[in-house]
């Protein structure tokens, strides 16, 4: 039986790219994403994916809210099997400078980008520990390592992500139970094409590499640290991002 793999905001940019890559992996892919998506965007989405010949499940929800993230997960379970690797990867920027920014602003970043941590893992980290197998990746940014003029709230919630990943390694390892993140460059989706075009062409211009990253760069990276023979990796961050910044 293929282990059922949830990538929260799954149909985003690299969510998609990491459904692909489980699958390819032979995992069972599972999407979760937001519940105020319109439905149209959804089932063009998992259209796109059937003419790929490929059969993703998609549930929604919202990954602030804890009761929202226990019934979607039950749901999963209840339908498609227990959830044995986890991709934390839904998140949000709203962007300000900080003598600019709203505490609106300040407060859907963390709920979307870190209670999203608790609320998902919460719900899994049960059942992972009990079986004694799991894989949780968290997805950060090259700006919560750095930091960035106008991302307080982004940066301080991607920060965070590498405290949580520590000491969560350290609660389950022996458990069977790994918890790693990624922390992605500028990968060339839709976030990040939002940039305005000469502010895209400077970032571009000081990124080693020379060129945006690709989803798919992301993704074989999530399968590496999800894979049956990685139980030996935890706590670690791994940076994909062209150089642009080593820690
Ligand atoms: N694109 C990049 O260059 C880049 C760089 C560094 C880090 N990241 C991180 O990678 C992750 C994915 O980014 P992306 O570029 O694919 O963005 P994206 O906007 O394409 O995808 C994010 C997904 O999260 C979902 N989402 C948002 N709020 C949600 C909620 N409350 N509940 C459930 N789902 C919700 C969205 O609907 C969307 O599908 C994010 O955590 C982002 O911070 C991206």
């Amino acid at each position: 039986m293929s282990k059922v793999a949830v990538v929260t905001g799954g149909i985003g940019g690299l969510g998609t790219a990491m459904c692909k890559a489980l699958i390819e992996q032979g995992r069972r892919a599972v999407a979760v994403d937001f519940h105020g998506l319109k439905p149209e965007a959804v089932d063009k989405w998992q259209a796109d994916r059937k003419s790929e010949g490929l059969d993703i499940p998609v549930y929604l929800g919202d990954v602030t809210n804890f009761e929202s993230c226990a019934e979607v997960c039950k749901k999963i379970e209840a339908e498609v099997g227990p959830i044995e690797i986890l991709v934390n990867n839904a998140g949000i920027t709203r962007d300000a400078l900080f003598h600019k920014m709203t505490p609106e602003q300040w407060d859907a970043v963390i709920k979307t980008n870190l209670y999203s941590l608790f609320n998902m893992t919460k719900q899994v980290y049960e059942g992972m520990t009990a079986r004694g197998w799991g894989r949780i990746v968290n997805i950060a940014s090259v700006n919560g390592l750095r930091g960035q003029a106008g991302q307080t709230n982004y940066s301080a919630t991607k920060a965070a992500v590498y405290g949580f990943c520590k000491a969560l390694a350290q609660e389950c390892v022996r458990k069977g139970v790994t918890v790693n993140s990624i922390s992605p460059g500028y990968i060339g989706t839709e976030m990040v094409r939002a940039i305005r075009e000469d502010v895209l062409q400077k970032v571009v211009a000081g990124i080693p590499a020379a060129r945006l990253g690709e989803p798919s760069e992301i993704a074989r990276t999530v399968a590496f640290l999800t894979a049956d023979d990685a139980g030996y990796i935890t706590g670690e961050d791994i940076t994909v991002n062209g150089g642009l910044y080593y820690h």
